[in-house]
């Protein structure tokens, strides 16, 4: 045999160690380390399951699944990435403990640029239904200045549990806008309760969940991105306290400090506020944006 041939070697380490020397030429050192441990990882987790040709072509063939569900619409491995954990982890390593600033959460795929311009007080929605919220805030930066002029990008899912993206009977507009803070860092909406909802379910992630015993249902909660001159910006949701699915998020994105009390108001005992009729809620949210030293650096 040509001795400068070179074979596979027939060890695992010496598999995973050949593998990785492939990267040598690699110009780029990030991608480099990068791939080196996502080699070396994946070839640990193969070995130490002693996986079977038909497990890793059901894996294969699941992947392919998700990658053929994805639409401009619909992304399915990031929904992927949520419901396996990852994009938390993502977001504590990013945004971990460690500051009094508001703490994010995931931005998830219902999110859509360029909400309209509402003023403080406005309804999101042109039906309050039956459990109306009249939702009130502040927006301060770590050290306890009002920020003024912040940005506060607000969207929800409607009573039906959709958002207005999912649902061709809703106004694209409906249940999200973009508020700016008053003077004293303040801002308010009057919208409707959110509701539990399940993540969509009907593709390969669902069927996963179900595979896995695991149901598809997120804590009702309204997102927030948050951002101000000079400030890091924040991706959010505020969550009701009172959902049954707080302890089990299907994407982990619970952070104890993001959960909220909804008080509720008879209208025989308090007179009701404008634009509400029969009982209603009300929260009060503190949003805390951590100055951004790096960018004031001359
Ligand atoms: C959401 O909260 O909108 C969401 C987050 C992750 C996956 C699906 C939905
Ligand atoms: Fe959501």
């Amino acid at each position: 045999m040509d001795d400068d041939v070179t074979t596979s070697e027939t060890s695992a380490p010496a598999l995973t160690a050949q593998v990785i020397d492939r990267l040598e030429q690699c110009p780029d050192p990030r991608l480099r380390e990068l791939l080196a441990s996502l080699i070396r990882h994946l070839h640990e987790f193969a070995a130490e399951q002693r996986l079977t040709e038909p497990e890793w072509m059901t894996g294969i063939r699941f992947l392919t699944e998700v990658g053929q569900m994805c639409t401009d619409q619909r992304q399915e491995f990031i929904l992927l990435s949520d419901a396996l954990g990852l994009s938390m982890l993502v977001d504590l390593v990013n945004h971990g403990a460690g500051s009094s600033a508001t703490e994010s959460t995931v931005l998830g795929p219902f999110y859509v640029e360029g909400s309209p311009w509402r003023s403080n007080g406005d309804a999101i929605t042109d039906d309050l239904g039956t459990q109306p919220l009249l939702l009130t805030g502040h927006v301060r930066d770590t050290a306890g200045r009002p920020l003024s002029g912040a940005t506060v990008d607000v969207w929800q899912n409607a009573t039906n549990r959709l958002y207005a993206v999912q649902d061709d009977a809703q106004s694209p507009e409906n249940l999200r806008g973009r508020f700016r803070t008053d003077g004293d860092g303040r801002f308010g909406f009057r919208t409707v309760r959110p509701v539990d909802y399940p993540i969509p379910d009907d593709g390969p992630v669902g069927r996963m969940l179900q595979a896995t015993g695991r149901h598809p249902w997120r804590p009702a909660h309204i997102h927030f991105r948050v951002s101000a001159e000079g400030c890091i910006p924040v991706t959010t949701h505020v969550f009701d306290s009172a959902s049954r699915y707080l302890n089990s998020d299907v994407v982990f994105g619970v952070k104890q400090s993001l959960v909220r009390t909804l008080v509720e108001h008879d209208p025989a005992v308090e007179p009701e506020p404008a634009g509400i009729n029969g009982r209603w809620y009300t929260v009060d949210v503190d949003l805390v944006l951590q100055p951004d030293v790096a960018a004031s650096r001359p």
